[in-house]
């Protein structure tokens, strides 16, 4: 891995005076890394300004496998991912990958998922997904969602529309009991930290809201922020709010979804003006970043750079190897600031969200 000196990386909006310095090297190569602020027994963690995101991976094994030697050195799992498959098939690649490297050089990160909230469930669902994936250790564990869980998979429109969608919370999920149902998850989680069992701990799909809660978690928590907000973010959903809040408190933003995600039907995508792959500002940055010592970028590499610019780190899935070695070429550009500014009047507010589509709290509009 790359030497990692400290120095604010060139044009990066500088942190509050109250936040934790976030940063290692700029975002220059594959092996560089952004330093997580945490708290605690683990301070400075390096985590690479790219990783591999295993969402909807049809043959996990194979494409984390084909990610490491392709040079990535993050991977993004979940307990959830694949019906629980995921996260054991890229133990297997990380088994494997380890009889040649050392486990310091991988950054491994999971998900709790959210059937567990609560401190005993979490702490068995962070055992399970080390075993799954191999492990002793995780490098960053978020918490997934702020909650809450299902009773049941099926919810009906009707029933919903007549008692509200918290008729289907899970037990002890109910709106009044959730916050202090997620702050035991945090103990949890601030126990695994001390426990050695995971390098860092984090959040995801958290807006402003939950960050703050002026309620319990924020109150009660031993280690905050969190390191990491692990969040759908790409020129169609920006999340500005969420970006500065993040950037004064010191809390590492992961966008994901950065090349539009899997979750769109075609309606939402037609509804938003074409895929994000087919706006011209992308087009546009793609065809004028050629240059006559680089091919001119994809339109995928423009959109994962742009985050990059932003000091937001990204998860790019791709089944395909060569599709994932070309979403690692992206250090050898720079947007300009106009190319920079029409990505960003790509900009949709929440309609732009397309992840997480049949879920009814997926604007997140709870505490
Ligand atoms: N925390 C959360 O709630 C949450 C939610 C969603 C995702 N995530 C994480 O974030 C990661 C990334 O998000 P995502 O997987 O939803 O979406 P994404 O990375 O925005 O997009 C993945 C899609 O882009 C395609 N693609 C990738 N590279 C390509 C290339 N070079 N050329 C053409 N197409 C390419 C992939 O196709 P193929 O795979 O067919 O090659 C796949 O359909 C996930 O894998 C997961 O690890 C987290």
């Amino acid at each position: 891995m790359a030497d990692r000196d400290e120095r604010p990386p060139d044009g990066a909006a500088r942190p509050s005076s109250r936040a934790p310095a976030l940063r290692v090297e700029p975002p220059s190569s594959l092996s560089s890394c952004v330093l997580l602020p945490q708290q605690g027994v683990h301070a400075r963690v390096p985590m690479p300004w790219l990783g591999f995101g295993t969402y909807k991976l049809a043959h996990a094994r194979e494409a984390v496998g084909s990610a490491l030697q392709l040079g990535y050195r993050a991977v993004d799992s979940a307990f959830i991912y694949g019906g629980e498959k995921t996260e054991p098939q890229t133990g297997a690649a990380l088994e494997a990958a380890l009889e040649a490297m050392a486990r310091e050089e991988l950054f491994v990160t999971t998900k709790h998922w959210r059937k567990f909230h609560g401190y005993e469930p979490s702490l068995a669902c962070l055992r399970t997904s080390l075993r799954r994936l191999r492990l002793e250790y995780v490098d960053l564990w978020l918490m997934h969602w702020p909650g809450p869980a299902w009773k049941t998979m099926s919810r009906r429109k009707d029933e919903m529309a007549a008692n509200g969608v918290w008729h289907y919370a899970a037990a002890g999920h109910e709106r009044e009991s959730l916050p202090a149902l997620r702050a035991e998850t945090w103990r949890a989680m601030e126990d695994a930290l001390a426990q050695g069992l995971a390098r860092s701990i984090g959040v995801s799909n958290f807006n402003i809201q939950h960050l703050q809660e002026s309620g319990t978690l924020k109150k009660t928590a031993r280690i905050w922020p969190p390191a990491v907000n692990q969040v759908e973010l790409n020129p169609y959903y920006q999340q500005r709010e969420l970006q500065e809040y993040c950037a004064a408190e010191g809390i590492v933003l992961q966008a994901y979804a950065s090349l539009g995600g899997q979750d769109a039907s075609r309606a939402t995508v037609q509804s938003l003006g074409g895929p994000l792959l087919e706006a011209p500002p992308v087009l546009d940055a793609a065809s004028a970043n050629s240059s006559l010592n680089f091919r001119a970028p994809s339109p995928l590499q423009v959109l994962l750079r742009w985050a990059l610019q932003k000091r937001i780190t990204v998860i790019p899935k791709a089944n395909d190897p060569s599709r994932a070695l070309e979403n690692t070429r992206v250090f050898h550009f720079e947007l300009s600031e106009r190319q920079m500014n029409e990505l960003d009047s790509l900009e949709r507010g929440s309609a732009g969200r397309t992840c997480w589509r049949n879920d009814p709290m997926r604007m997140l509009d709870f505490d």
